[in-house]
C-alpha cells in the first residue's frame, strides 16, 4: 500500500517544494516507486522536474474538478521510479469552483484512491495557504511533513497549522498523522539557525526529524535545470541530506528493503 504524505506549511518560502522534489527523487533513487503530486498553482514542483506548466495538458486540477482519471495525467521524469502529477495555473480557479461542490474536501482523496497501490509513496507539494486545495491534500494523506525554515519567525503560523491539522483529524481524516517537522535552510555558522533548531527541538521533541537540511546552493539552483539535486550533483550536501531524510522516513515506517 502506498503511503501518501503532504508537505505543508502555509508560510511561504520555507522549503516545501524543495523538500517535495528532493525527497521524492531520493525515494526514487532508493528504488521506491514515487509519485510527486503538485498541489500548488505556482507549479514549482512540475517545473522542478522538467515540465513547463504552460504545456501541461491534464493536471491535478482536471482530476479534482472534472473527475478525470489520475492515471491519464501522470507523466514520467528523467529519473527512474519518479513520476509527476503536474499542476497548472488553473488550480487557482479550482479553489473557487469547488466551493459550491458537495464533498469539496474529498476531491483529492477520490482522485488519488485508485492509484494509491500503484506507488510506494505519493508526496503532495502544497501551496502556501490553508485553503481548500491544502485541506483536500491533508484529507487525502496518511501523514503530513512540515518544513520549518531555520530563520527568524520560523514558528510563526505553526500553531495555526497544527490547529488546522487537529480539525482535519477530528472531522475529515481521523488517521492523519504528523510524519515530522523538518528543519530547512540550516546554516551551522549562524547563531540564529542554531537557536531555531534548539527551540523547535525543545518544543516538539521527537516530532522533529534528526536530519537537518542545510542551506545549499545546489538545492536552489537545480530547479533551473529542471532536475532534483541528486541528478544535478549527487555529492552535494543538499542531495545527501535529502537522501538521509528519505532513509529516516523509511526507517521510521519500517519500510526499508
Ligand atoms: N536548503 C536550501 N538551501 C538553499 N536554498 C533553498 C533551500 N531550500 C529552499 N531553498 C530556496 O528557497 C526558496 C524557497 O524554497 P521553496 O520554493 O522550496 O519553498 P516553498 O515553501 O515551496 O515556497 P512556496 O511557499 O512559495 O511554495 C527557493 O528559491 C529555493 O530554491
Ligand atoms: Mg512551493
Amino acid at each position: 500500500m502506498g503511503k501518501i504524505i503532504s508537505i505543508a506549511n502555509q508560510k511561504g518560502g520555507v522549503g516545501k517544494t524543495t523538500s517535495a522534489i528532493n525527497l521524492c527523487a531520493s525515494l526514487a533513487a532508493l528504488e521506491y516507486k514515487t509519485l510527486l503530486v503538485d498541489a500548488d498553482p505556482q507549479a514549482n514542483a512540475s517545473s522542478g522536474v522538467g515540465y513547463n506548466p504552460r504545456e501541461v495538458q491534464n493536471s491535478i486540477y482536471e482530476c479534482m474538478v472534472d473527475g478525470i482519471d489520475a492515471r491519464s495525467c501522470i507523466l514520467d521524469t528523467d529519473i527512474n521510479y519518479l513520476y509527476i502529477l503536474p499542476s497548472h495555473i488553473d488550480l487557482v480557479g479550482a479553489e473557487i469552483e469547488m466551493v459550491n461542490l458537495e464533498q469539496r474536501e474529498t476531491k483529492m482523496k477520490l482522485a488519488l484512491q485508485p492509484i494509491k497501490n500503484d506507488f510506494d509513496f505519493i508526496i503532495l507539494d502544497c501551496s502556501p495557504s490553508l485553503g481548500l486545495i491544502t485541506i483536500n491534500a491533508l484529507t487525502a494523506s496518511d501523514s503530513v511533513l512540515i518544513p520549518v525554515q531555520c530563520e527568524y519567525f520560523a514558528l510563526e503560523g505553526l500553531g495555526k497549522l497544527l490547529n488546522t491539522i487537529k480539525i482535519i483529524q477530528s472531522r475529515l481524516n481521523t488517521s492523519l498523522e504528523i510524519e515530522g517537522i523538518l528543519l530547512t535552510m540550516y546554516d551551522a555558522r549562524l547563531r540564529l539557525s542554531n537557536q531555531v533548531v534548539e527551540e523547535v527541538s525543545t518544543h516538539f521533541k521527537n516530532l522533529v526529524f534528526e536530519t537537518l537540511i542545510p542551506r545549499n546552493i545546489k538545492l536552489s539552483e537545480s530547479p533551473s535545470f529542471g532536475m532534483p539535486a541528486i541528478a544535478h550533483d549527487a555529492d552535494s550536501k543538499g542531495a545527501i541530506s535529502y537522501l538521509n531524510l528519505a532513509k529516516e522516513i523509511l526507517a521510521k515506517n519500517n519500510l526499508e528493503k
